[in-house]
């Protein structure tokens, strides 16, 4: 028996190394005029970026860049908006990590509404949780092209907006509609990525693969592809940490399991470790990747500790051991001791660098952080592993 359940998927989507190349043709096929490219400054002063632009203008298509740096915030997204909308773009191309991604997306979403209503309005507004409206349908054209094998969001349907400090938030502008038009995954994107966004942005994927795959809300069609991506990049990633980072074959494995990492949460949910990314990432600025990169572990360990009590949900050992066979581990323990592993040689610094208190951590290790999780774990235990990490 199959329970019932839904798809959000990408309706376009180019892969493989140089498809980047074909950004200006994607454009003009779905006759746009003017795009908006949102980029990080480190891609956006590559040669190939400056290709794209010329590319773009030779074919009579406006091209508007616009730098992005850091996560994206309230006033980043009303800000870049603006400037969209004041620029007559009818599409916005997201270049990047999930920083610039996430942007493209909700800028995609408010530069609509700004070029429609006289009286500027803040994405705030729309946000899950801490705004009064209906987030809208409609939005610009959205193309997203990432760059480092991170947080699939070029396959989600929601941009995460912080406001950072101690009433700070990180949360969703959500809607079905906000999945990209088309995405343009092309690995040589990610030649060169820095180690240490390697790790953190390949644990960010890992995570996600592995809490959709274990949900609560798992389907079996995100299950076959969740799975095999898990597979890939636990056996790329340590590869890629350990010595081989040009390997172009390993960067195709990641690109690929990052986006599939996307699709899963988008349509299985997540766990405890990103019940937790969220509130962490707002209140101080330490990386996503880095905060579920050092969770990923310890709460696997706690839940398989806790499973091991009643073998209850029998499917969460069943997973846990499909898991391992594909990274050539034996059982529960071969996948926690391989992302283990992982971990240890992604080598990222303590929470407390961060700025993180004992204090901030128990407040947020006591709330209801499970999201889908296959198993329930006491508050207590959330939060030693939360002051362990300090
Ligand atoms: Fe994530």
């Amino acid at each position: 028996m199959i329970d019932r359940f839904a798809i959000a998927a990408t309706g376009n989507l180019l892969f493989g190394d140089g498809t980047f190349s074909e950004l200006d043709n994607q454009v003009a096929l779905r006759g746009f005029a003017h795009a908006a490219l949102l980029s990080s400054r480190t891609f956006s002063s590559t040669e190939r970026f400056s290709h794209a632009v010329e590319a773009l203008r030779d074919r009579g298509i406006g091209v508007s860049v616009i730098p992005v740096s850091g996560e994206p915030t309230v006033a980043s997204i009303d800000r870049i908006s603006k400037a969209v909308a004041d620029a007559g773009c009818d599409v916005v191309v997201g270049i990047g990590g999930g920083s610039a991604l996430d942007s493209a997306k909700a800028v995609a979403v408010m530069a609509l509404q700004l070029a429609k209503n006289h009286d500027p309005i803040s994405v705030k507004r729309y946000l899950e949780g801490v705004g009064d409206l209906t987030p809208p349908a409609e939005r610009l054209g959205l193309i997203a092209i990432p760059t480092t094998a991170g947080t699939g969001s070029e396959a989600t349907k929601n941009a995460v907006v912080a406001d950072i400090g101690p009433q700070g938030f990180k949360k969703s502008l959500r809607h079905d509609s906000y999945i990209p038009d088309l995405v343009i995954i092309d690995p040589l994107l990610a030649k060169g990525l820095p180690r240490a966004v390697t790790a953190a942005s390949g644990l960010d994927a890992l995570t996600q693969l592995m809490e959709a795959y274990t949900s609560t809300k798992a389907n079996p069609f995100i299950d076959s592809l969740a799975l095999d991506a898990i597979g890939r990049i636990g056996n790329a990633l340590p590869r890629l940490l350990e010595s081989e980072a040009s390997d172009p074959s390993l960067r195709s494995d990641m690109a690929y399991a990052a986006y599939i990492s996307g699709m899963a949460i988008a349509n299985s949910g997540l766990g405890y470790v990103h019940g937790l990314a969220g509130p962490l990432g707002g209140l101080h600025a330490a990386a996503h990747g880095i905060i579920c990169g050092s969770l990923i572990a310890p709460i696997n360990r706690a839940m398989v500790e806790i499973h091991a009590l009643s073998g209850e949900p029998a499917v969460f050992k069943t997973k846990m051991e499909q898991i391992a066979l594909l990274w050539g581990k034996r059982g529960m323990e071969g996948v926690l001791s391989h992302v283990e592993y992982i971990t240890r040689i992604a080598d990222f610094p303590r929470l407390g660098t961060f700025g993180f208190l004992e204090d901030e951590l128990r407040s947020i290790g006591s709330k209801d952080v499970g999201r889908n999780s296959p198993v329930a774990l006491p508050a207590e235990q959330v939060v030693s592993i939360l002051v362990s990490l300090l």
